[in-house]
């Protein structure tokens, strides 16, 4: 395919820091080979290619001066992932970043979340039902692909107020080969009918026309409940503002596109690496249970009885701490900086490799281990700052951290009281570093019912 197909179809091109990481894809944990790196070279490690300049950094104080002591001269790098977050607020910098979240924040404040609650339990049962199937069926399900469409039912149910209008494993598999096809060129090939094939840039700008259709059938669909002030408001709200001439219906469709995928995938990857970790240590699993039956009864847990839901809390930050969906933050010197004795010149590209921080034996005691117990509340003020950053730090962190944690935490109790899934896969799951740590080639699960 031309260089001519991607450009006139706004796609990611080989210039991208995914593409240029890509080498990395061939290991089954390309985060080791990061990790030997830092051991041998130290913290900052600038890396000289052709037109351009990456520095990994490892180190927490070095996180602490890029995203707050000096974040004003750092900006965002989306290369390459334009497509599927447009030019909503995730990837935007300065004034028009700050006018633009500011409509939207009051959607995240945890005040919120009891009125998203129903909503969320609402598609946790759609799932049980269907894995009720699963488990009769008893065929094998790809697990990111499962908690995926859960997630984005909880995105469409609770933050815009509408039934999810699509098909969601269609919409997951269509930005899936478009991450895929744009950022590893390796992993083209890929057995669609028992054959290889390769996936090419034709298959990527299909995948992103239909990704570009998502958010007007979603405004196009029966709204739910009328509520007052649902996040879709405060977007649509912020379109109709006269003062506000920026913000105009792509801004509303790129905002949507937005929390579809960022404020989905990520989830989705947590909550299907939880249930890697739990099959892998199904103690864990019967203690998440025990929790959820000593705190609800036999009953669905209610919105009060959720912070009381303490260990399954820990289960899911400890999940994010050895699998940070988010494992590399990127920004791009607008200035030149010094950190750590290295010059930083404009241009260069700052990746931050917050794996990196969470598997170091420096902020971590057995950091390979799986030990929820790390983040038992009595332990967190021992905790080094800037040692466990899934979601970022600075302003730029992110914005639906906590109400993914009260969705993960709801589905896990959940589902778990009612399922035993169990993962049939290669273990350790391999890893694979696009611009999220997925699992490679997914995770496979039977799903059983407990009797
Ligand atoms: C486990 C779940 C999640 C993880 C690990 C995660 C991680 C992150 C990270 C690391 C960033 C900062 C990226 C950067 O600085 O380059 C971010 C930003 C963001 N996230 Fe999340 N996220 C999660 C869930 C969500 C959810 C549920 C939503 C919304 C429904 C969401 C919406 C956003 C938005 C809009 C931003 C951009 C904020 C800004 O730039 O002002 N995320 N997320």
């Amino acid at each position: 395919m031309t260089a001519a197909y991607s450009h006139d179809h706004g796609l990611g091109d080989e210039q991208s820091i995914w593409f240029k990481l890509t080498p990395l894809m061939n290991e089954d944990n390309p985060m080791q080979l990061l990790m030997r790196l830092a051991d041998k070279y130290g913290g900052v490690i600038p890396i000289n290619l052709k037109n351009q300049r990456i520095i990994l950094l490892s180190d927490v104080e070095h996180f602490k001066r890029v995203l707050v002591e000096n974040a004003e001269n750092y900006t965002k790098y989306f290369d390459g992932m334009r497509p599927v977050f447009g030019n909503s607020m995730i990837t935007v910098d300065g004034a028009l970043w700050q006018k633009i979240r500011k409509p939207q924040q009051a959607a995240f404040h945890p005040q919120k979340f009891e009125e998203y609650f129903p909503f969320l339990m609402e598609a946790i049962r759609t799932k049980s039902k269907i894995w009720e199937d699963y488990a009769k069926s008893g065929e094998t399900v790809e697990m990111v692909e499962q908690t995926w469409t859960l997630a984005a039912d909880m995105v469409c149910k609770a933050l815009f107020d509408r039934k999810m209008p699509f098909n969601p494993h269609f919409v997951f598999g269509m930005v899936k080969t478009y991450t895929d096809v744009m950022n590893h060129k390796e992993i083209r090939l890929k057995k669609t009918t028992g054959e290889l094939e390769e996936v090419g840039e034709a298959d990527a700008a299909k995948a992103m026309e239909h990704w570009a259709k998502v958010p007007d059938s979603i405004l196009g669909s029966p709204i739910l409940e009328n509520r007052e002030k649902t996040l879709l408001r405060m977007i649509l709200d912020a379109e109709a503002d006269p003062d506000f001439p920026e913000f105009d219906h792509q801004q509303v469709v790129d905002e949507m596109k937005q929390y579809l995928w960022a404020g989905t995938e990520t989830t989705a990857l947590t909550l299907a690496w939880c249930l890697y970790l739990l099959s892998q240590n199904p103690g864990t699993a019967n203690k998440i249970r025990a929790e959820a039956n000593e705190v609800c009864g036999d009953k669905e847990p209610t919105w009060d009885q959720v912070a009381q839901l303490s260990y399954t809390r820990q289960v899911i930050q400890e999940t994010m701490r050895l699998y940070p969906p988010i494992w590399a933050l990127i920004r791009v010197a607008a200035g030149d900086d010094v950190i750590d004795g290295h010059e930083i010149h404009e241009g260069d590209k700052v990746v931050m490799c917050t794996y990196l921080v969470h598997h170091s034996p420096k902020y971590w005691t057995d950091p390979e281990e799986f030990r929820p117990e790390r983040f038992a509340p009595e332990r967190m003020k021992k905790r080094v700052k800037y040692s466990y950053l899934p979601f970022s730090a600075g302003r730029r962190s992110c914005i639906g951290g906590a109400l993914s944690q009260i969705e993960n935490m709801l589905a896990l109790v959940t589902l778990l009281r009612r399922f035993d899934p169990e993962y049939v896969g290669e273990v350790p799951a391999k890893i694979q570093s696009t611009v999220t740590l997925c699992p490679k080639g997914g995770l496979n699960f039977k799903i059983r019912e407990l009797g």
